[in-house]
């Protein structure tokens, strides 16, 4: 069945589910959902898609450094995404993870279709692989030796494999990037992307032999091999939808857009592609390449611990705050650095000085004016025309702008009419008219316009700042919510309803004044401030230097009697070959302290004292706790006292 107009379908990448969610992260799947918030209120059928991508190489190595299995360690990990999702607003329609059964059933009928129709073959293989990135590599792609991608260092393997039969449609694709201006945007990535196959396009390796590689999707022809984590998350786009008969039934396919990095773009306009047109599938309509954030001119990356915590931005400035910024700030497919300040900056100007007083001063001399009623529209003046006519333009331009994703010159758009409606105010001057009864006439004319301008930005802004446009609607007086209104109600001007109550509802964007700019940026900005660690992270890798500098001795309990009105502590005496140490250890849950005396421990000798209960506690001593059961680290032999662990 052909895929209906009403239909809508927008991808973010789905993202590996090892990294900590940062802006990068936020950006996609933002400018995702501002995509398919406002196709919804073109009244489109909307799926939008985000997830997780679980396998690899990296999940097993992290996981085994855990001492968990893979899939503990992703049941636990994906969550971060799925908690910022929620944080930010998101409203994807579902969210996939690579383990899903249902997503690997589909993996597994590609794997078998492909295969039983020669488009997948065995093959000896021998080239340089990037364990990082996983990735082979042909000796004349390495840079200097190294991985062209990374940078790191590659080593030569040689082995038996299977091969997706990529190279034989490279003309196929090079004529369909050239000749279809929307595949692949922006312009300068499409000719980044030609440039690529303009060399010859190799079979792509979709194997990697389950004894180096046993965490992902096995082949179902060869147990020994599991899939290519870029060939089995690659599928998700459909299999989300089902089986590839369900796929082409779903109307959801061909997307609409694939919202991917600059990084991804390669991947996914020639393998992806590629692996479509052997299904009989049709590519995408678009895959937009945006860029990427930096952060002081750098890459954000968790060795630097410069990445940009959006959570710690929701906290201080609120979420359509940050998702304006991410939005407004660059053009969607270019570089930009990212600036707390910068950040301050829009939100003082372009939110709180501009919208949020055009907002304050309407409901305002709406409430003294005309006793918080929406006035009915009495008398004209030339400066009425102009503004429902920019009003007009503007929902042209808009939805004009969605076409290219142009989501920065979109909200420039929209602050015209901000702009244009505050100038609108000044020009008439409510204040003056009101001493007059032709002024007071003309006022209401003036006010009704002021309010169907703001009417018109609240539909207008929603798909960026949802909650913010619900509040300005709720606080024009307006029932029901923007979501209900739809574009339709901004197509032509006068949609607001005269008689409502207007309930003035404090700033919607309180101003950041300079003083307390200055404490958030030197709190921000200070080098080392980095994200929380997540769970599932481990704590940060420490130096031998740093290691050494805890005293780990032995020691000799000589008594211990519990601490009273504690379930948990024992005070301890130990004797650590120099002195005996007064120790308060939170134990008593799994030891009587008549067991205590005679037992060696190990005891952090230099930890600066604490007290506890009221009784200093001169050190720590080192214990396990599994599934509640307390454990004393000690030796299997007896070491004597104040010896030195290390
Ligand atoms: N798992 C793959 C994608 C598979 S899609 C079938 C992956 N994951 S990722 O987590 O590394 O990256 C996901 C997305 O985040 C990419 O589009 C990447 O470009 C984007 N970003 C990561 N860091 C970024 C910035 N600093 N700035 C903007 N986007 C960035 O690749």
């Amino acid at each position: 069945m052909p895929k209906t107009s009403s239909k809508f379908y927008v991808t973010t990448p789905i993202y590996y589910v090892n990294d900590v969610p940062h802006i990068g992260h936020a950006y996609t799947t933002i400018a995702a959902d501002v995509i398919a918030r406002y196709k919804r209120l073109e009244g489109f059928e909307v799926f939008f898609l985000t997830g997780t991508d679980e396998h690899g190489q990296k999940v097993q190595q992290a996981a085994a450094k855990l001492g968990i299995s893979p899939e503990e360690h992703v049941d636990r990990l994906h969550q971060r995404f799925k908690e910022l999702w929620t944080r930010l607003g998101i409203t994807h329609s579902d969210f996939i993870r690579t383990t899903d059964e249902r997503h690997k059933k589909v993996v597994r009928e590609i794997l078998t279709r492909l295969h039983d129709e020669g488009e997948i073959y065995r093959d000896s293989y021998e080239g340089w692989y990037c364990t990082p990135d996983e990735r082979f590599w042909t000796e004349k792609d390495l840079v200097a030796g190294n991985c062209p991608e990374c940078g790191r260092k590659v080593e030569k393997i040689r082995e038996h494999n299977y091969f997706f039969r990529m190279g034989k449609h490279q003309d196929w694709l090079a004529g369909a990037i050239r000749d279809d201006e929307r595949f692949i945007q922006p312009a300068s990535r499409k000719n980044e992307v030609l440039g690529f196959l303009s060399r010859p396009l190799e079979d792509l390796c979709i194997s990697r032999p389950k004894e180096r590689l046993p965490w992902g999707i096995p082949l179902p022809f060869d147990e020994d091999y599991v899939t290519y984590v870029w060939f089995d998350a690659l599928i998700n786009y459909i299999s989300i939808h089902g089986s590839l008969e369900e796929i082409r039934k779903s109307g959801f396919w061909p997307a609409d857009h694939h919202l991917v990095g600059k990084d991804i773009l390669t991947t996914h306009a020639v393998y992806w592609s590629t692996m479509l047109k052997a299904l009989g599938l049709e590519t995408p309509k678009n895959i937009f390449a945006h860029g990427w954030w930096t952060v002081n001119g750098q890459k954000m990356s968790k060795t630097l611990r410069n990445a940009v915590d959006p959570h710690r931005l929701i906290e201080l400035f609120g979420v359509d705050v940050l998702r304006y910024f991410l939005m407004r700030e660059v053009p969607f497919g270019q570089d930009g650095d990212f600036s707390h300040k910068a950040l301050i900056g829009r939100l003082n100007s372009d939110l709180a000085n501009n919208l949020g007083n055009l907002l304050n001063r309407t409901v305002n001399m709406m409430k003294k004016y005309f006793d918080g009623q929406v006035p009915e529209p009495a008398a004209k003046g030339e400066e009425d025309a102009p503004l429902a006519a920019r009003a007009r333009d503007v929902v042209a331009e808009v939805r004009q702008g969605y076409e290219e994703l142009a989501y920065s010159r979109i909200l420039a758009k929209i602050w015209e009419l901000v702009d244009q409606t505050n100038q609108y105010i000044d020009k008439t001057g409510p204040w003056n008219l009101v001493k007059t009864e032709d002024g007071k006439k003309r006022l209401q004319t003036v006010m009704y316009n002021a309010a169907e301008s703001l009417r018109t930005l609240a539909v207008l802004l929603y798909p960026f700042m949802p909650d913010s446009a619900n509040s300005i609607v709720k606080q024009l007086g307006v029932a029901g919510s923007v979501e209900a209104m739809g574009m339709a109600s901004v197509e032509a001007w006068g949609g607001l309803k005269p008689g409502g109550w207007v309930e003035p509802g404090g700033r919607l964007f309180p101003r950041i004044e300079d003083k307390e700019a200055e404490k958030i940026l030197a709190r921000l900005e200070q080098p080392g401030e980095a994200p929380p660690r997540a769970t599932g992270d481990g704590p940060e890798p420490i130096s031998i230097e740093d290691f050494m500098k805890v005293d780990l001795r032995t020691g000799k309990i000589i008594e211990a009697e519990r601490v009273k009105k504690s379930k948990k502590l024992i005070k301890l005496r130990v004797d650590i070959g120099t002195e005996v140490r007064q120790v308060v250890a939170g134990i008593a849950e799994g030891f009587a302290p008549e067991d205590l005396p005679g037992r060696t421990i190990i005891l952090v000798a230099n930890l600066k004292p604490a007290k506890l209960m009221g009784i200093e506690s001169q050190g720590m001593i080192l214990a396990a706790s599994n599934n509640g059961k307390i454990l004393l680290a000690g030796f299997g032999e007896e070491p004597g006292k104040g010896i030195r662990v290390k």
